[in-house]
């Protein structure tokens, strides 16, 4: 791969499919030297494939957002490598979808550990060299459950509205640096989202499916409204 002071270089968290994917081979194609970061490398083939086929810039890293040490190590590489990175695509994470009694803590709080701290971890990660070069953008995929409070999403929601004000704060205190924010509110996307949605265990006796089907949530109006209430786009999501 080569890099010269020209090129730009960005970084995307949560690679391996959906949204952060397509972003890799959207920015590769746009010329950027694409930093492709996953937790699990062996799901790399696909994206690694497709950019021998079309000779684009893309690299795979490591990253769990989880995990401090995963994080930092891998944007050291990446600047002991590539010497800066311009773009942040900060785009990992995961829907925990239920009523938020039929969780267990671990699982709210692991929630907002790949959600929201995992964003601040990574952001935290890059500050230094954008601020170095004056220089820098930061995107996070938040969501319209980031703009509007969704049945059944309180927990996920909780992270998007965490995302959206950690952003806005953000996007004034990194302004005077050259550092720019920007927020990217999807609706519902077909991706592998809502096959890794994670749905309440079975401890109180209630069925998985039994939660997701209860007719106080599964209510195109119960759903609708809180959209319409924030000007969003009606969706009705079919779980
Ligand atoms: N799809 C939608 O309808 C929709 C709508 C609004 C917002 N969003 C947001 O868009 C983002 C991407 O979701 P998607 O739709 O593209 O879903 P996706 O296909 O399930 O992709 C999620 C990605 O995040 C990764 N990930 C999860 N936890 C991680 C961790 N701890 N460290 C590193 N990577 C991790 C997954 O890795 P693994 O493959 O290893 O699991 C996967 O690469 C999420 O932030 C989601 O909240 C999605």
């Amino acid at each position: 791969m080569s890099n010269n002071d020209k090129s730009k270089v960005a970084l995307v968290t949560g690679s391996s499919t959906g949204i952060g994917f397509e972003t890799c081979l959207a920015l590769a194609r746009s010329g950027f030297v694409t930093c492709a970061t996953m937790r699990d490398k062996k799901k790399s083939g696909n994206l690694e494939k497709i950019a021998r086929n079309e000779n684009l810039q893309i690299k795979v890293f490591d990253m769990d957002v989880d995990n401090d040490n995963s994080v930092y190590d891998t944007i050291e590489k990446i600047i002991m490598e590539f010497g800066k990175i311009n773009v942040l695509v900060n785009n990992a994470g995961y829907g925990l979808f239920g009523a938020l009694e039929d969780f267990s803590m671990d699982e709210i709080k692991n929630q907002f550990e790949t959600n929201v701290f995992g964003v601040i971890r990574v952001i935290r990660g890059v500050l230094p060299i954008m601020r170095q070069h004056k220089n820098g953008i930061i995107i996070k995929i938040s969501s319209l459950s980031g703009l509007a409070g969704i049945p059944t999403q309180s927990a996920y929601c909780a992270t998007k509205f965490s995302v959206e004000g950690l952003s806005e704060a953000l996007s004034f205190e990194l302004e005077p640096f050259g550092i720019k924010l920007i927020l990217i509110e999807p609706g519902v996307i077909n991706t592998e989202f809502v096959n890794d949605l994670i749905v309440p265990t079975n401890k109180y006796g209630i069925d998985k499916s039994e939660t997701l089907v209860n007719p106080s949530y599964n209510n195109e109006e119960t759903l609708a409204v809180p959209l319409q209430q924030h000007g969003g786009q009606v969706l009705i999501l079919l779980l």
